[in-house]
């Protein structure tokens, strides 16, 4: 029997530096992984928890809100740069994590921004991973998007004339910087949410809806810490 079929849910968490941001979450909502989810090298892709009816796997962000949105995965972490990208109607993302803070910006070498109003542009071609936020925010303003898709340094897509522009994620700024970019627009604001499949919560709503209430008090547990730290 899959756990999907069973009494158990499957939980998918987004491999990277997400994944160290939910791991005191994750504590805090009482669900203590196997040793082995700590071992990078481990080829192992699901894991048991210290809670009977909660598995965990580790994807790639992108297939995080596929899982959950069709139902292979009940729950799982996703940012809304992912949930804007896909839009899936059966994925419902009730609850925003307060992690995984970043923005999804546009950016262009420095040399290009002197004097460049994004405003004026009528047409911009992008290296992205983001080809349907892309298009949908250009086309809001009648700019139209002709996007490359790429699934990782898109930051190098300038440098070696591909385009001359790139839409992507920006946390330090770090490596904007490192590759002679800038950024030049905010698409969005990005944050970490929690995300459960709308049937799943339908079909067995004290279940998945308890660990929504979980996580919901693990949350609000961090900000009061936060807050408390800050005073
Ligand atoms: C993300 C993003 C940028 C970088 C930005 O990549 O795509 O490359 O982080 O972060 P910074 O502003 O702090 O430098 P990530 O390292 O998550 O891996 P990816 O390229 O596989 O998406």
């Amino acid at each position: 029997m899959n756990a999907a079929s069973s009494d158990k849910l499957v939980m998918a968490l987004p491999k990277g530096r997400i994944l160290k941001e939910v791991m005191p979450l994750l504590h805090a909502a009482g669900i203590v992984p196997e040793p082995e989810f700590a071992d990078e090298n481990s080829r192992k892709l699901r894991f048991a928890t210290s809670q009977p009816d909660i598995e965990l796997i580790r994807v790639r962000s992108f297939d995080v809100a596929t899982f959950v949105a069709f139902g292979a995965a009940q729950l799982g972490v996703a940012g809304n740069d992912v949930l804007m990208e896909f839009d899936f109607p059966e994925i419902y993302a009730p609850l925003d994590l307060d992690i995984g803070h970043c923005r999804l910006s546009v950016a262009e070498p420095v040399e290009l921004s002197v004097g460049d109003d994004p405003k004026r542009w009528s047409h911009v071609r992008v290296a992205t991973k983001y080809p349907h936020v892309t298009q949908e925010y250009f086309a809001a303003r009648g700019v139209q998007a002709e996007c490359i898709k790429l699934n990782g340094a898109m930051e190098l897509a300038p440098t070696l004339g591909l385009c001359r522009r790139i839409v992507d994620l920006v946390s330090t700024g770090a490596t904007l910087k490192a590759n002679g970019l800038v950024e030049v627009e905010v698409i969005a604001q990005v944050t970490s949410r929690l995300v459960v499949n709308r049937a799943a919560l339908k079909t067995r709503p004290l279940q998945v809806g308890g660990w929504l209430e979980k996580f919901r008090a693990a949350v609000d547990q961090a900000a009061a810490t936060k807050k408390k730290v800050a005073v």
